[in-house]
């Protein structure tokens, strides 16, 4: 870390990451900072809630992310747990590098956890990603979302509809500013060092004829606790999942909670080897690389959603609702939610070259965080100031 550049700044920019999907968001954030005339110092806070090289390790490298500043090692834990923990840790952090302001990324428990901690020490919180609603409250992330957005003094948005949402909860219009996405400056720039997926899949074992013959394969991600928690649940997705694999080859990059629970319930039966290729989490370029060449993309993350998107790749997302409602108007998403016959309709119609193309929304364009960091840069000295 190195003293702030111009007066304007009292402190660093103290950027927080916690999860798997904010690396990929912070990345070029950090980037712009440090190529911001003049340079925006920043301190970068590992809250640690994932810890595994798979989730967190290999990401850093991937995307040329520091090593954080401070690790607060979490680690796993009830979501009560695990947001004290992070508040717990977070708040002597604060006291000791009394930054400028704190940033936060994306919807996940530390980004909560941090923005609690932040707003009632009177540092103001920036949120990139702001805005973005489901609509479903049984989602952890949508809390996390809500409040976040409360408390927030600068929110950056991705999309249109975030503005609309946080005019309907009351969030004044001047603290909004619609700076695009961060996520697709990630992919834009390290989309020509994707690792070939081929090269992935012989990497992990998989069998020859999914990487042989060229047929394509659909890429799949699950992790969301309404879809992998319940026993029923996951065992009827997996049947659904081994249909479609008898049409087309599935490549599953399995989260550590979907692997648990697939072990836990004992459903390793439904995933026949020689049609679905079981992978460990991948790494962010193997990701890329993987996504760029799929036929199809079965997910419910957030990010992938906007990825395929971006790449111009069909997703089926097996959920109700999405907080990304513009890559279903304008990208190339449908929502399938966990019916079976929407999945199997939704990869007949991609098998037969009627997948949705879609085009890329405003400002997913690659300067996103550029232009955070400028506006960063104007907004700090007026940046409310609290009592701490
Ligand atoms: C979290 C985020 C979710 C995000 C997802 C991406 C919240 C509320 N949820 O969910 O929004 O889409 O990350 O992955 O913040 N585990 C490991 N190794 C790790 C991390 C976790 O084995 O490195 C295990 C944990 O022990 C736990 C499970 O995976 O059993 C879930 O981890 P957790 O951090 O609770 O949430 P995610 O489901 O990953």
């Amino acid at each position: 870390m190195t003293a702030p550049a111009n007066e304007s700044l009292t402190g660093p920019v103290m950027c927080v990451v916690g999860a798997r999907p904010n690396f990929m968001k912070m990345a070029p954030i950090l980037r712009a900072l440090a190529a911001h005339t003049p340079p925006m110092p920043a301190l970068l806070v590992h809250t640690g809630q994932h810890y595994d090289q798979g989730m967190s390790g290999q990401l850093f490298d991937d995307l040329g992310l520091p090593l954080p500043d401070l690790n607060l090692e979490v680690g796993a834990g009830s979501h009560a747990v695990q947001t004290a923990e992070v508040m717990r840790r977070f708040e002597p952090a604060l006291d000791e590098h009394r930054p400028s302001c704190v940033v936060v990324v994306g919807d996940v428990n530390s980004t909560l956890a941090c923005t609690l901690v932040a707003a009632k020490k009177g540092v103001p919180v920036v949120h990139v990603e702001a805005g973005l609603r489901s609509y479903d409250r049984k989602m952890p992330e949508e809390i996390n979302r809500v409040v976040t957005d409360q408390l927030a003094d600068r929110l950056y948005t991705t999309e249109r509809s975030a503005e609309a949402n946080l005019r309907l909860e009351g969030v004044p219009g001047d603290r909004v500013c619609f700076a695009g996405n961060v996520m697709i400056d990630s992919l834009l720039s390290n989309l020509p060092k994707a690792r070939a997926a081929a090269d992935t899949l012989r990497a992990h074992g998989a069998d020859a004829s999914l990487v042989a013959h060229g047929a394509g394969y659909g890429l799949v991600t699950l992790h969301r606790p309404s879809n992998v928690d319940d026993e029923a649940t996951l065992r009827a997705l997996l049947c659904v999942l081994a249909e479609v694999a008898a049409r087309l080859p599935l490549v599953f990059a399995l989260h550590p909670r979907t692997r648990n629970n697939i072990d836990r319930f004992a459903l390793n039966g439904l995933m026949d080897p020689s049609r679905t290729a079981v992978l460990p989490p991948q790494g962010y370029l193997e990701m890329l690389g993987l996504m760029a060449k799929a036929t199809l993309v079965l997910t419910d993350s957030g990010g992938l959603q906007e990825e395929t998107t971006a790449l111009g790749v069909p997703c089926l997302t097996l959920r109700e609702n999405t907080e990304r409602p513009i890559t279903i108007e304008q990208g190339t998403n449908t929502l399938v939610g966990r019916d079976r016959a929407a999945i199997l309709n939704g990869l007949e119609g991609v098998l037969s070259g009627r997948g949705k193309r879609g085009r890329v929304p405003e400002f997913w364009d690659g300067h996103a965080a550029q232009r955070i960091a400028a506006d960063l840069w104007r907004w700090l000295p007026r940046a409310p100031v609290h009592a701490g």
